[in-house]
Protein backbone atom coordinates (compact mmCIF):
# COMPACT_ATOMS: atom_id res chain seq x y z
CA UNK A 1 0.00 0.00 0.00
CA UNK A 2 2.97 2.36 0.90
CA UNK A 3 5.04 1.52 -2.11
CA UNK A 4 2.14 2.36 -4.14
CA UNK A 5 1.00 5.38 -2.88
CA UNK A 6 4.83 6.59 -2.85
CA UNK A 7 4.89 5.48 -6.58
CA UNK A 8 1.56 7.51 -7.70
CA UNK A 9 3.23 10.67 -5.91
CA UNK A 10 6.63 10.45 -7.80
CA UNK A 11 4.29 10.14 -11.00
CA UNK A 12 2.16 13.17 -10.29
CA UNK A 13 5.06 15.64 -9.40
CA UNK A 14 7.40 14.00 -12.74
CA UNK A 15 3.85 14.98 -14.86
CA UNK A 16 4.33 18.83 -13.32
CA UNK A 17 8.23 18.98 -13.89
CA UNK A 18 7.38 17.95 -17.28
CA UNK A 19 4.81 20.67 -17.49
CA UNK A 20 1.64 18.01 -18.20
CA UNK A 21 0.13 20.07 -15.59
CA UNK A 22 0.90 23.64 -16.06
CA UNK A 23 -1.35 25.44 -18.30
CA UNK A 24 -0.07 25.17 -22.29
CA UNK A 25 -0.40 24.27 -25.77
CA UNK A 26 1.51 21.88 -27.85
CA UNK A 27 2.63 23.98 -30.88
CA UNK A 28 4.95 21.84 -33.66
CA UNK A 29 4.92 18.94 -31.25
CA UNK A 30 7.08 20.72 -28.66
CA UNK A 31 4.81 21.38 -25.09
CA UNK A 32 4.47 25.41 -24.42
CA UNK A 33 3.56 27.62 -21.61
CA UNK A 34 0.74 29.73 -21.90
CA UNK A 35 1.37 33.36 -20.29
CA UNK A 36 -1.72 35.75 -20.44
CA UNK A 37 -1.28 39.38 -21.02
CA UNK A 38 -3.98 40.49 -20.64
CA UNK A 39 -7.85 38.98 -20.20
CA UNK A 40 -11.74 40.31 -20.12
CA UNK A 41 -11.26 42.45 -23.54
CA UNK A 42 -14.51 41.39 -26.01
CA UNK A 43 -13.33 39.52 -28.90
CA UNK A 44 -10.08 40.72 -29.46
CA UNK A 45 -9.02 40.74 -33.44
CA UNK A 46 -6.10 42.21 -35.57
CA UNK A 47 -3.48 41.79 -33.53
CA UNK A 48 0.12 43.60 -34.27
CA UNK A 49 2.92 44.03 -32.08
CA UNK A 50 5.10 47.22 -31.64
CA UNK A 51 8.53 45.96 -31.98
CA UNK A 52 10.15 48.97 -30.11
CA UNK A 53 7.54 49.95 -27.26
CA UNK A 54 6.74 46.19 -26.87
CA UNK A 55 2.95 46.74 -27.22
CA UNK A 56 0.50 44.76 -28.76
CA UNK A 57 -2.36 46.53 -30.75
CA UNK A 58 -5.68 44.80 -30.98
CA UNK A 59 -9.09 46.12 -32.00
CA UNK A 60 -11.98 44.63 -30.00
CA UNK A 61 -15.81 45.12 -29.92
CA UNK A 62 -17.49 47.31 -28.40
CA UNK A 63 -21.23 47.09 -29.87
CA UNK A 64 -23.94 45.10 -28.06
CA UNK A 65 -24.79 41.92 -29.12
CA UNK A 66 -25.13 41.93 -32.98
CA UNK A 67 -24.44 45.39 -33.71
CA UNK A 68 -20.32 45.80 -35.12
CA UNK A 69 -19.02 48.62 -33.38
CA UNK A 70 -14.57 48.70 -32.48
CA UNK A 71 -11.97 50.41 -30.95
CA UNK A 72 -8.35 50.41 -30.93
CA UNK A 73 -6.27 49.37 -28.19
CA UNK A 74 -2.56 48.05 -26.68
CA UNK A 75 -1.51 46.73 -23.78
CA UNK A 76 1.91 47.33 -22.69
CA UNK A 77 4.81 44.85 -21.62
CA UNK A 78 4.30 44.10 -17.42
CA UNK A 79 0.40 45.64 -17.77
CA UNK A 80 -2.34 43.44 -18.29
CA UNK A 81 -4.66 46.51 -18.15
CA UNK A 82 -5.27 47.92 -22.05
CA UNK A 83 -5.12 51.57 -23.11
CA UNK A 84 -7.89 52.85 -25.65
CA UNK A 85 -6.76 54.83 -28.75
CA UNK A 86 -10.27 56.60 -28.66
CA UNK A 87 -8.83 59.47 -31.90
CA UNK A 88 -10.07 56.62 -34.46
CA UNK A 89 -13.47 56.55 -35.35
CA UNK A 90 -15.07 52.61 -35.31
CA UNK A 91 -10.98 51.75 -35.30
CA UNK A 92 -10.30 48.19 -36.68
CA UNK A 93 -7.65 47.66 -38.58
CA UNK A 94 -3.79 48.28 -37.54
CA UNK A 95 -0.67 48.07 -39.26
CA UNK A 96 2.60 48.24 -37.85
CA UNK A 97 5.87 49.31 -40.00
CA UNK A 98 8.28 47.96 -37.69
CA UNK A 99 11.24 49.21 -40.04
CA UNK A 100 10.10 53.10 -40.23
CA UNK A 101 8.42 53.24 -36.94
CA UNK A 102 5.06 54.16 -38.22
CA UNK A 103 1.48 52.42 -36.96
CA UNK A 104 -0.93 52.74 -39.41
CA UNK A 105 -5.15 52.52 -38.39
CA UNK A 106 -7.95 52.24 -40.22
CA UNK A 107 -11.03 52.45 -39.36
CA UNK A 108 -14.79 53.22 -41.17
CA UNK A 109 -13.60 56.72 -42.29
CA UNK A 110 -10.06 56.25 -43.46
CA UNK A 111 -6.47 55.39 -42.61
CA UNK A 112 -4.85 57.28 -39.81
CA UNK A 113 -0.81 57.14 -39.67
CA UNK A 114 1.30 58.00 -36.54
CA UNK A 115 5.09 57.90 -35.58
CA UNK A 116 5.95 56.10 -33.11
CA UNK A 117 8.32 58.72 -31.68
CA UNK A 118 5.66 61.01 -31.64
CA UNK A 119 2.70 59.39 -30.31
CA UNK A 120 -1.09 61.28 -30.80
CA UNK A 121 -0.22 62.98 -33.12
CA UNK A 122 -2.31 61.17 -35.34
CA UNK A 123 -2.85 62.14 -39.12
CA UNK A 124 -5.18 61.00 -41.34
CA UNK A 125 -3.80 60.15 -44.88
CA UNK A 126 -6.42 58.23 -46.41
CA UNK A 127 -10.21 59.52 -46.67
CA UNK A 128 -13.57 57.96 -47.82
CA UNK A 129 -12.47 53.65 -47.67
CA UNK A 130 -14.14 51.89 -44.93
CA UNK A 131 -10.67 49.62 -43.89
CA UNK A 132 -11.67 45.49 -43.10
CA UNK A 133 -8.03 44.74 -43.27
CA UNK A 134 -4.45 45.98 -43.85
CA UNK A 135 -1.04 44.73 -44.40
CA UNK A 136 2.85 45.89 -44.94
CA UNK A 137 4.96 44.90 -47.33
CA UNK A 138 7.26 47.62 -47.98
CA UNK A 139 4.38 49.81 -48.55
CA UNK A 140 0.93 49.87 -46.82
CA UNK A 141 -1.49 47.57 -48.74
CA UNK A 142 -5.62 47.67 -47.14
CA UNK A 143 -9.00 45.70 -48.05
CA UNK A 144 -12.26 48.22 -48.30
CA UNK A 145 -15.60 47.51 -47.37
CA UNK A 146 -18.01 46.01 -48.36
CA UNK A 147 -16.28 46.13 -52.12
CA UNK A 148 -13.44 43.91 -50.81
CA UNK A 149 -10.89 45.06 -53.14
CA UNK A 150 -7.19 45.54 -52.76
CA UNK A 151 -5.45 48.91 -52.48
CA UNK A 152 -1.69 49.85 -51.92
CA UNK A 153 -0.58 53.68 -50.52
CA UNK A 154 1.62 55.63 -52.26
CA UNK A 155 3.02 58.44 -50.92
CA UNK A 156 3.46 61.44 -53.31
CA UNK A 157 4.13 65.01 -52.75
CA UNK A 158 0.83 65.90 -52.70
CA UNK A 159 -0.50 63.15 -49.77
CA UNK A 160 -1.17 59.39 -50.20
CA UNK A 161 -2.84 57.89 -53.15
CA UNK A 162 -4.73 54.41 -52.92
CA UNK A 163 -3.97 52.77 -56.18
CA UNK A 164 -6.58 49.74 -56.71
CA UNK A 165 -3.97 46.46 -57.33
CA UNK A 166 -6.32 45.54 -60.63
CA UNK A 167 -3.92 41.77 -60.72
CA UNK A 168 -5.81 40.58 -57.79
CA UNK A 169 -9.37 40.86 -59.54
CA UNK A 170 -11.06 38.31 -56.55
CA UNK A 171 -13.22 40.24 -53.60
CA UNK A 172 -10.89 39.31 -50.96
CA UNK A 173 -10.98 39.06 -47.22
CA UNK A 174 -7.13 38.96 -46.74
CA UNK A 175 -4.23 39.48 -48.35
CA UNK A 176 -0.49 38.67 -47.45
CA UNK A 177 2.89 38.32 -49.02
CA UNK A 178 5.61 36.28 -47.65
CA UNK A 179 9.42 36.54 -47.40
CA UNK A 180 9.86 34.90 -51.01
CA UNK A 181 7.61 37.28 -52.62
CA UNK A 182 4.39 34.60 -52.93
CA UNK A 183 1.22 36.34 -52.17
CA UNK A 184 -2.02 34.29 -50.52
CA UNK A 185 -5.63 35.64 -50.68
CA UNK A 186 -8.64 34.19 -48.80
CA UNK A 187 -12.26 34.63 -50.65
CA UNK A 188 -15.83 32.81 -49.61
CA UNK A 189 -14.30 29.57 -51.86
CA UNK A 190 -10.74 29.52 -49.48
CA UNK A 191 -7.08 30.12 -50.04
CA UNK A 192 -4.96 30.67 -52.59
CA UNK A 193 -1.57 30.92 -53.32
CA UNK A 194 0.58 33.10 -56.04
CA UNK A 195 4.05 32.51 -56.27
CA UNK A 196 6.06 35.43 -57.18
CA UNK A 197 6.41 36.90 -60.39
CA UNK A 198 3.52 34.11 -61.55
CA UNK A 199 -0.66 34.87 -62.00
CA UNK A 200 -1.48 31.48 -61.50
CA UNK A 201 -3.97 31.02 -58.31
CA UNK A 202 -2.89 27.58 -56.64
CA UNK A 203 -6.06 26.28 -54.22
CA UNK A 204 -4.73 25.30 -50.86
CA UNK A 205 -6.32 22.58 -49.32
CA UNK A 206 -7.77 22.42 -45.79
CA UNK A 207 -10.11 24.78 -44.37
CA UNK A 208 -11.87 27.58 -46.13
CA UNK A 209 -12.67 29.80 -43.02
CA UNK A 210 -9.49 31.82 -41.72
CA UNK A 211 -9.59 34.39 -39.45
CA UNK A 212 -6.45 35.83 -39.90
CA UNK A 213 -3.01 35.67 -42.14
CA UNK A 214 0.49 36.55 -40.62
CA UNK A 215 4.20 36.67 -41.88
CA UNK A 216 6.25 35.89 -39.04
CA UNK A 217 9.81 37.30 -38.30
CA UNK A 218 11.67 34.68 -40.67
CA UNK A 219 8.92 35.51 -43.56
CA UNK A 220 6.76 32.86 -43.44
CA UNK A 221 3.40 32.53 -43.69
CA UNK A 222 1.11 31.35 -40.77
CA UNK A 223 -2.96 31.23 -41.05
CA UNK A 224 -5.97 31.00 -38.06
CA UNK A 225 -8.20 28.70 -38.88
CA UNK A 226 -11.27 28.78 -36.33
CA UNK A 227 -9.51 26.40 -33.77
CA UNK A 228 -5.91 26.40 -35.17
CA UNK A 229 -2.84 27.96 -36.65
CA UNK A 230 -1.86 26.26 -39.85
CA UNK A 231 1.28 26.73 -42.50
CA UNK A 232 1.54 25.45 -45.94
CA UNK A 233 3.11 22.13 -46.95
CA UNK A 234 4.49 23.01 -50.44
CA UNK A 235 5.10 19.95 -51.30
CA UNK A 236 1.42 19.26 -51.46
CA UNK A 237 -0.27 22.52 -51.02
CA UNK A 238 -2.11 21.82 -48.01
CA UNK A 239 -2.16 23.13 -44.63
CA UNK A 240 -0.79 21.49 -41.96
CA UNK A 241 -2.13 22.42 -38.55
CA UNK A 242 0.78 23.43 -36.12
CA UNK A 243 -1.18 24.27 -33.00
CA UNK A 244 -4.63 23.37 -31.51
CA UNK A 245 -6.43 26.53 -30.44
CA UNK A 246 -9.93 26.32 -29.50
CA UNK A 247 -11.90 29.81 -31.00
CA UNK A 248 -8.53 31.51 -32.30
CA UNK A 249 -9.27 35.15 -33.09
CA UNK A 250 -5.86 36.84 -34.00
CA UNK A 251 -2.38 36.14 -33.74
CA UNK A 252 1.29 38.14 -34.13
CA UNK A 253 4.91 37.19 -33.51
CA UNK A 254 7.14 39.58 -30.96
CA UNK A 255 10.30 40.88 -31.63
CA UNK A 256 11.61 37.05 -30.87
CA UNK A 257 9.46 35.36 -32.67
CA UNK A 258 7.08 34.43 -29.81
CA UNK A 259 3.57 33.83 -30.89
CA UNK A 260 0.78 35.99 -29.41
CA UNK A 261 -3.12 34.82 -30.03
CA UNK A 262 -6.19 35.87 -28.97
CA UNK A 263 -9.19 33.92 -28.10
CA UNK A 264 -12.99 35.77 -27.44
CA UNK A 265 -11.71 37.43 -24.31
CA UNK A 266 -7.96 37.39 -23.72
CA UNK A 267 -4.80 37.92 -24.94
CA UNK A 268 -1.87 34.85 -24.68
CA UNK A 269 1.38 34.86 -25.24
CA UNK A 270 2.97 31.28 -25.89
CA UNK A 271 6.83 30.14 -24.50
CA UNK A 272 8.81 27.47 -25.50
CA UNK A 273 9.46 24.94 -22.65
CA UNK A 274 7.97 24.13 -19.51
CA UNK A 275 6.40 26.61 -16.48
CA UNK A 276 8.77 27.65 -14.05
C1 LIG B 1 -0.90 59.48 -25.45
O1 LIG B 1 -2.24 59.38 -24.99
C2 LIG B 1 -2.45 58.38 -24.03
C3 LIG B 1 -3.94 58.29 -23.73
O2 LIG B 1 -4.51 59.57 -23.56
C4 LIG B 1 -1.61 58.66 -22.79
O3 LIG B 1 -1.77 57.62 -21.84
C5 LIG B 1 -0.14 58.74 -23.21
O4 LIG B 1 0.65 59.09 -22.09
C6 LIG B 1 0.05 59.76 -24.31
N1 LIG B 1 1.44 59.71 -24.76
C7 LIG B 1 2.21 60.78 -24.87
C8 LIG B 1 3.62 60.54 -25.34
O5 LIG B 1 1.83 61.90 -24.62
C1 LIG C 1 10.54 37.46 -56.64
O1 LIG C 1 11.11 36.93 -57.82
C2 LIG C 1 12.09 37.76 -58.46
C3 LIG C 1 12.52 37.06 -59.71
O2 LIG C 1 11.44 36.62 -60.45
C4 LIG C 1 13.24 37.98 -57.53
O3 LIG C 1 14.16 38.87 -58.11
C5 LIG C 1 12.75 38.57 -56.22
O4 LIG C 1 13.81 38.66 -55.31
C6 LIG C 1 11.65 37.70 -55.63
N1 LIG C 1 11.11 38.36 -54.45
C7 LIG C 1 11.37 37.94 -53.23
C8 LIG C 1 10.82 38.77 -52.13
O5 LIG C 1 12.03 36.94 -53.01
C1 LIG D 1 -12.22 32.89 -55.11
O1 LIG D 1 -11.09 33.06 -55.95
C2 LIG D 1 -10.85 31.98 -56.83
C3 LIG D 1 -9.55 32.24 -57.57
O2 LIG D 1 -9.63 33.36 -58.38
C4 LIG D 1 -12.05 31.79 -57.77
O3 LIG D 1 -11.84 30.68 -58.61
C5 LIG D 1 -13.31 31.60 -56.93
O4 LIG D 1 -14.44 31.55 -57.78
C6 LIG D 1 -13.46 32.74 -55.96
N1 LIG D 1 -14.60 32.51 -55.10
C7 LIG D 1 -15.64 33.32 -55.02
C8 LIG D 1 -16.74 32.95 -54.08
O5 LIG D 1 -15.72 34.36 -55.66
Amino acid sequence: MNIIIVYFTLFVISSVVNGEKCDGIYLNNKFHRKEVLSKNIDRPYQLSYDKHRHRVYFSYNIGKEEEDRFNIAYIEKGNTEHKVKDNIENGFAIAIDNTNDKIYFGGSLGIYEELIKKENETKKIIEGFNVWDMFIKEKLHFINYPQQRLYKCEHEETGVKAVRQKHIHEKIYQYAIDGHGNSYITNRTGLYMIKNGTSDRIFIKGINNFRCIEVNNDGVVHFCGQHGIYVINKEDYTLEKIAEIRNIFGLTFDHDNNFIYSNPHEIVKVLAGDCK
